[in-house]
């Protein structure tokens, strides 16, 4: 039978791709967003200030938590709204994090695993996916440095995975059983942010001269020692080729796919 759910960030990358498959399998799917969306089945919350939220969880069998803020401790308090809501309408809670939110210390990561530990302790029904780096990420990534004749890339490798993939994960576990932390996603192939970058410039037929950069610091000593990798979680089936091809314009050096 179908059930009632929420999706949280259904705007965004992975979100749009979850409401998307939740509905192909016949759920009752409510999106909601910070502004009014075109069509219907969405509601207008604001998990930062909390308006709507209570009204927009109300009567839900599930939340996948989707929605994503930057800034000092702006993830674990819209994490923190979305418990709430979750508890008061007996849902369960599906949140994505990321692989290595607990081995690379950037504020971003740390802020996931604060969200993270608020749902582990709420002791609410809840499900926590960790994925790798999202393939568009590294294509952002590749379209501003190709910018320029020689390309900077992080001195490090990458296991990017397609959002699609993730959804699809995310999706299932959502409707499942809650399962506390979830097995990790990643991408099909682990690389060398250089080699990934070979494979930008052969699908935009640009050249360029790739230079590996390394940065001093913790931070890229997390990554360095591989700690957002899964490579025993190499499960998602698109490769960066794969996700290029398919790709309207690999040049869009907005993260949601614009030309700036
Ligand atoms: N990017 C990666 O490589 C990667 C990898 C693994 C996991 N993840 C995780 O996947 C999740 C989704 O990422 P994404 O790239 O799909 O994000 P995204 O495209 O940047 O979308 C962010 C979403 O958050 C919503 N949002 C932001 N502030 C809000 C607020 N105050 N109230 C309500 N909604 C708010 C936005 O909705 P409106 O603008 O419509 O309000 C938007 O839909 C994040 O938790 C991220 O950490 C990302």
């Amino acid at each position: 039978m179908g059930k009632r759910i929420l999706v949280t960030g259904g705007t965004g990358l992975l979100g749009r791709r979850v409401v998307e498959r939740l509905e192909r399998d016949g759920h009752d799917v409510r999106g909601l967003s910070r502004r009014p969306q075109p069509s219907p089945g969405w509601v207008v919350a604001d998990l930062k200030t909390g308006q709507g939220v209570r009204e927009a969880a109300a009567g839900m069998d599930v939340i996948v938590h989707c929605a994503t803020a930057f800034g000092r401790g702006a993830e674990a308090a819209i994490a923190g709204r979305v418990v709430e809501a979750a508890g008061q309408a007996g849902a369960h809670l599906a949140y994505v994090s990321i692989v290595g939110v607990d081995r690379v210390p950037l504020p971003y990561y740390q802020g996931k695993l604060a969200a993270e530990r608020l749902i582990e302790r709420s002791g609410r029904p809840h499900t926590i996916l960790r994925a790798t780096q999202f393939h568009d990420l590294l294509r952002v990534l590749f379209a501003g440095a190709a910018r320029s004749p020689v390309m900077p890339v992080p001195a490090l490798r990458f296991q990017p995975v397609d959002a699609g993939d993730v959804a699809d994960r995310l999706a299932d576990l959502a409707v499942g059983e809650p399962l506390g932390r979830a097995p990790d996603f990643a991408g099909p192939q682990v690389r060398d942010a250089r080699d990934l970058a070979g494979a930008f410039l052969r699908a935009t037929g640009r050249r360029r001269a790739v230079v590996p950069v390394r940065v001093p610091g913790r931070t890229f000593r997390g990554y360095r020692d591989g700690g957002h990798l899964a490579p025993d979680r190499a499960d998602g089936t698109v490769t960066f080729e794969d996700y290029l091809a398919a790709h309207p314009d690999p040049w869009a050096t907005s993260y949601r796919g614009k030309r700036s």
